[in-house]
């Protein structure tokens, strides 16, 4: 009896600290947004330049000096299974900082097919051990990680013994095997995640706009560079640019989150246990805070987001409205048990908290009314999902993100 009454007050404050959210569908000079056309033309803009100002900063857009080299293409990759296909993007023109875009498009599928696209950790090499990838010229993190062994890691470099050590979260066949493109790109390439911030990477393009307190940082980067990949996807005929759905993990997971908020091009975004200044809810107070973040990681959210340092409870925007911006395009939330980091259930409550706009946009919602118990996927316009174990990104969760893809962009 003790325990039910315990559990019962536990559940309530966890869903009374989420109370007093910022609502979605109310502006912020407190008009309602009942149509389609006041969201587009009234919050949506406003949302997008208060999360552009107060926290991931100001991105450069597409630059007009952008140049792409296709370096690779390999039509016997993988055994014959796949299209192996590198592209060099030079921001700024080449010779200059690259972003290196390696895509595996199905041999045995009709095109032009839908593209899983992703951020990844530990450079293209480490993916797959395809040895026709081009090995990451770029820094390489070498702290210890329970999911990849960096062993192979030499003063920051790659070496040869690096690819592959992360193939166990990019099952590419099985991507493959399900009719879809892979595509994926290196974070360093991007931004440096590391001392010294923004000195290089694609981001160092662009100094003038570290100046101001809405400055670039590294999520809004990692953001951009989605955007600047499928520019190049747009140019290559066997996938289609229209059906991309982006993919990341934590970190990465935040930046694709924006990435969909900020991109309409993107037909779906893919979020895996993007916790703080992703998915998760500050509100609730409960995982990592706003002082954490941008303390530990002090290039990841602009300067001006450090004006809420200690604020969590009483922040006047919070993650929903970034899942909201994704609407009517859908979007998958997924949490981890013992993610504790990433508060699971804020991950939830954050995506529930979205749906009035997806219901607004004529899309469907999160068809879920309590947090779904762990294992269970629930799949409508926002998808969600908590798995057993801890943060990583596992067989159980690219199931569910490759029935959500076919659920939602092929054709039925
Ligand atoms: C740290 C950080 C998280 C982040 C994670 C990751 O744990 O606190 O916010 O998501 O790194 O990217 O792996």
């Amino acid at each position: 009896m003790k325990h039910l009454l315990l559990a019962a007050l536990l559940t309530l404050s966890a869903e009374a600290r989420a109370d007093g959210l910022p609502d979605p569908l109310v502006a912020n000079d407190g008009t309602k947004i009942t149509t389609a056309s006041q969201w587009r033309e009234k919050r949506r803009p406003e949302l997008l330049e208060l999360f552009t100002r107060e926290m991931y900063g100001r991105s450069p857009g597409r630059p007009e000096k952008m140049s792409f080299d296709v370096f690779d293409r390999d039509e016997d990759a993988l055994d014959g299974k796949a299209t192996r296909i590198q592209i060099a993007i030079y921001p700024n023109g080449n010779p200059g900082p690259r972003m290196d875009l390696l895509v595996y498009v199905p041999n045995n599928a009709k095109g032009p097919v839908p593209v899983i696209l992703g951020l990844n950790f530990w450079g293209n090499h480490a993916i797959h051990p395809d040895p026709g990838i081009r090995l990451t010229e770029s820094w390489v993190e070498d702290n210890k990680q329970s999911y990849v062994d960096l062993a192979g890691v030499k003063d920051h470099e790659a070496t040869a013994a690096c690819r592959g050590i992360n193939a166990r979260q990019w099952p590419v066949e099985e991507i493959l095997s399900r009719g879809y493109a892979l595509a994926t790109m290196y974070r360093e390439d991007v931004c440096p995640d590391h001392v010294p911030y923004f000195a290089s990477g694609a981001q160092s393009c662009f100094p003038e706009l570290q100046q101001g307190d809405d400055n670039f940082g590294c999520i809004a980067a990692w953001a951009w560079s989605f955007s600047r990949a499928l520019d190049a996807l747009e140019k290559e005929p066997s996938v289609d640019a229209k059906r991309v759905a982006i993919f990341g993990f934590s970190r990465l997971g935040k930046a694709a989150l924006w990435a969909g908020a900020s991109d309409e091009r993107f037909a779906m975004v893919l979020s895996n246990e993007s916790g703080a200044g992703g998915a998760k809810l500050f509100r609730r107070g409960i995982g990592e805070d706003i002082t954490r973040l941008n303390t530990v990681f002090p290039h990841w959210y602009a300067r001006n987001f450090r004006k809420y340092n200690g604020k969590d409870t009483e922040l006047p925007f919070d993650q929903h409205l970034v899942i909201s911006l994704i609407a009517p395009r859908p979007v998958y939330v997924a949490s981890a048990d013992d993610d504790k980091h990433s508060d699971p259930e804020g991950e939830f409550v954050a995506a529930k908290a979205a749906e009035p706009v997806f219901l607004l946009l004529g899309s469907e919602g999160l068809p879920a009314e309590k947090w779904p118990a762990v294992g269970t996927s629930v799949q409508g316009g926002i998808g969600y999902h908590v798995r057993p174990g801890g943060h990583d990104v596992m067989e159980f969760d690219w199931k569910q993100y490759l029935d959500f893809a076919d659920k939602h962009l092929k054709p039925r």
